[in-house]
């Protein structure tokens, strides 16, 4: 009776604010928990003044990341002052690396949600506004996690839409912290997944973007990340399918091939190598070396030369010499990324390389500096060599003044061109006029999906 009476109340004015950080896994995330609270009368809001609820979905990969989301908690509370006390739901990676000393620190927050256990936030929210008993869920519980987002339709929606395949990982590198916040590897059952992309491309969806933080480690029932991508591209709506976050261990030879065969599958292939040096990879523990990921490498762009690589690197990761920096800057040069992240080892609570002894900062700098102008170079000239050619672009949105259309190459590269809400979830043709590091800028020619008489 009770809880009815709260669902009823919930249903007139509940509004949730969601702050999302970290990787497209949690802004998927993040999706689905609205998905899910919708159920129990939330609506989003993108005002955090008229939310009643404030979610923080927190990322745990670098940095001081706990004491950000305290830091965030502390933002909330002034934001809040002369207001009504929001319900603060605090989730994602941080949340599951804490769990219940955030609410033993910070009495603010009311409920910690750790990513596998996202089927509990009704029951957790409606037990929370009955008894106001705070709250900490961090099990690891993919298939139930799964089982019940699955209910809800995915009705995302947007042209390029993201649709998590596999979540958590087995393979421990020493500096990373996804095994301990995402659990063990799981993937999801083939045809919840299938059933997921044919909800999105029925909803507005051009492009899927399989996720998964281990994402080629995809196996179900012996159904493979290589099967995914053949059956998703039969969707007549899916214009293009992209992946992402591949281990070099786990490119295996169907999903090679697959690349001979695919229609739909985009010529970018985000392969994160690290670093350059083998003796790095192993101190690393990545179960990979250079001379594997080059194999990899040249056996695709045999198969399709127009395929491009980008990559993640960490830079001074503990025993990094000289040597092992430029085998690193070599590989760059030798495989030219089209694009990549790149950033200074942080160390890690509970990994193996938390307590290694950390190279000089100055010199961290300036490896990373001479890293990333490389990439820059690069990218400066991978987009200058596009100017006054015609490059495929799938529109995704208009841009905020609402002049003009922001869309996407085969590459991922951002393209701003002069168009109209009718080329949204098409692809055009766009002749590239001017360029800068992150961005193409050019006109379009044709709409390529018209068909000419
Ligand atoms: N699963 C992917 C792989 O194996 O390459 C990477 C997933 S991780 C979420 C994204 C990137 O964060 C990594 O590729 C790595 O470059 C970076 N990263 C992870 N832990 C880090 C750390 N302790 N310090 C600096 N960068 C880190
Ligand atoms: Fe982290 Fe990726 Fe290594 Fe897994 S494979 S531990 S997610 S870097
Ligand atoms: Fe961050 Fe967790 Fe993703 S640590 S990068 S939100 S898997």
């Amino acid at each position: 009776m009770k809880m009815q009476q709260d669902l009823d109340n919930l249903k007139k004015k509940d509004k949730i604010f969601i702050k999302t950080f970290g990787c497209q896994m949690n802004e998927y995330d993040s999706n689905r928990i609205y998905d899910s609270v919708k159920k129990i009368g939330y609506e989003k809001t993108d005002n955090y003044q008229e939310a009643n609820c404030y979610l923080l979905n927190t990322c745990h990969i670098r940095d001081k990341a706990k004491e950000k989301v305290y830091h965030e908690i502390g933002r909330v509370k002034k934001l809040f002052r002369f207001k009504k006390k929001p319900l603060v739901i605090v989730a994602g990676c941080v949340a599951q690396a804490e769990n219940e000393e955030m609410l033993k620190r910070e009495p603010y927050i009311d409920l910690v949600l750790g990513p596998q256990a996202y089927h509990k936030i009704n029951d957790t929210i409606l037990n929370f506004n009955e008894k106001k008993k705070k709250k900490e869920e961090t099990e690891f519980d993919a298939v139930s996690k799964f089982q019940y987002l699955s209910k809800f339709q995915n009705k995302d929606g947007k042209v390029s839409s993201f649709l998590t395949i596999q979540e958590g990982c087995d393979k421990f590198c020493h500096f990373c912290v996804v095994p301990y916040t995402r659990g063990p590897e799981y993937s999801r059952p083939f045809k919840q997944i299938l059933d997921e992309a044919k909800c999105l491309a029925d909803n507005g969806a051009r492009e899927i973007i399989l996720l998964g933080q281990n994402v080629n480690a995809y196996n179900y029932e012996g159904y493979r990340l290589s099967d995914l991508i053949t059956n998703i591209e039969k969707l007549s709506e899916i214009k293009r399918v992209r992946y992402t976050t591949s281990h070099p261990k786990d490119m295996t030879d169907d999903l090679i091939e697959v690349y001979k065969t695919s229609k739909k599958l985009m010529p970018l292939v985000h392969l994160p190598v690290q670093s350059g040096s083998n003796k790095i990879l192993k101190l690393m523990n990545r179960k990979h070396t250079v001379e594997e990921y080059l194999n990899t490498f040249d056996r695709l762009k045999e198969i399709n030369p127009r395929i491009q690589f980008s990559s993640d690197f960490i830079i001074a990761y503990p025993g990094e010499e000289n040597q092992d920096f430029e085998n690193t800057f070599n590989l760059i040069e030798r495989v030219k990324f089209i694009n990549s992240y790149s950033f200074i080892f942080s160390p890690r609570p509970g990994t193996v390389a938390e307590n290694l002894h950390l190279i000089d900062k100055t010199i961290s700098i300036e490896r990373l500096e001479k890293i990333q102008h490389k990439l820059f170079e690069n990218q400066i000239e991978i987009n200058q060599s596009l100017e006054n050619s015609i490059v495929d672009v799938l529109g995704e949105n208009l841009t905020d003044d609402k002049m003009k259309v922001f869309g996407r190459t085969e590459y991922m590269t951002s393209v701003i061109f002069n168009g109209n809400k009718s080329d949204i979830g098409k692809i055009v043709k766009v002749r590239i006029k001017k360029s800068n590091r992150n961005s193409l800028f050019g006109e379009i020619v044709s709409n390529s999906n018209q068909k000419v008489a």
